[in-house]
């Protein structure tokens, strides 16, 4: 086994502030960076905050933005890194730090939360669903998902702009109303929910302007732009000036108890 010393350089701190501290960490053949967290805990900050669960990428807790880019530290091996570069992690930048690396996600619970639910067919009883198997494949992809948020955190949308989380749900949850959009046996518009006109009012769709930059960092490798996103604009702009919808709308707008 051959081992060498690599140099880090980590945020440490809190809600109140903090700055980069530099280590230097004894690293082995075919370790993630994540090993080498736990070493640097082991031996000489036993203190530092650090998420972590699966060690396999199937959690999405070790999330953090390493020199710069959002990855997973468990994927994230020491081999893709020069050995004589310096090494930076930060914590991930959208999100309130709690301490070190660790930070606050709950943005992303409450944007889950404000997704409504799949809407049961009405008449059929569960073991009765019937679906194509292209339908099936195309959900399947968006299920793949592990909650790491690394494209909620690199998503331009809200990374630079704190004020617009109010109103934009994310990629990850733009994707679960266009997998719910998509769905075949999915009854919102029967029960008077229109998911293509709350992605644009209610969960902000109108804000992406499909950079991709949500897909690049996906360790799940989802396309979230080109499979979820896309297409769920094209649905919401086809609703948007469908003649009938349009005709529907004028008609509305004349009703005296409506103006
Ligand atoms: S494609 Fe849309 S959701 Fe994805 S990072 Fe770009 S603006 Fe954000
Ligand atoms: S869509 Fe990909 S990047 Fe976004 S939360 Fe899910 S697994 Fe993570
Ligand atoms: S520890 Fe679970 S995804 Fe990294």
């Amino acid at each position: 086994m051959t081992t060498y010393d690599a140099r880090f350089r980590i945020w440490r701190g809190d809600a109140d502030g903090g700055d980069l501290r530099d280590f230097t960490v004894e690293v082995h053949d075919g370790e993630v960076v994540l090993d080498v967290v736990h070493r640097l805990q082991a031996t000489q900050a036993p203190d530092l905050a650090v998420r972590w669960n699966c060690k396999a990428g199937k959690c999405g807790s070790c999330s953090a933005e390493v020199n710069g880019r959002p990855r997973l530290m468990c994927m994230t091996r020491m081999s893709v890194f020069d050995r004589a570069e310096t090494v930076v992690i930060t914590p991930l930048r959208a999100f309130p730090v709690v301490r070190d690396l660790v930070t606050d996600v709950s943005f992303n619970y409450r944007k889950a939360l404000e997704v409504p639910a799949f809407v049961p067919p009405q008449g059929v009883g569960p073991g009765e669903y019937r679906m194509q198997q292209v339908d099936v494949d195309r959900s399947q992809e968006f299920r793949k998902c592990i909650e790491c948020f690394l494209c909620q955190d690199t998503c331009h949308v809200v990374r630079d702009h704190e004020e617009n989380k109010e109103a934009f749900a994310g990629p990850r949850f733009l994707m679960r109303v266009a997998e719910l959009d998509m769905h075949p046996l999915d009854a919102a518009a029967a029960a008077g929910l229109d998911r293509r006109r709350t992605a644009q009012e209610e969960h902000g769709l109108g804000y992406c302007n499909i950079t991709k930059c949500c897909t690049e960092v996906c360790p799940e490798g989802i396309r979230i732009t080109d499979n979820a996103l896309i297409p769920l604009k094209e649905r919401a702009a086809d609703r948007k000036y469908d003649p009938l919808v349009w005709l529907g709308n004028r008609i509305l707008r004349r009703r005296p108890d409506t103006e």
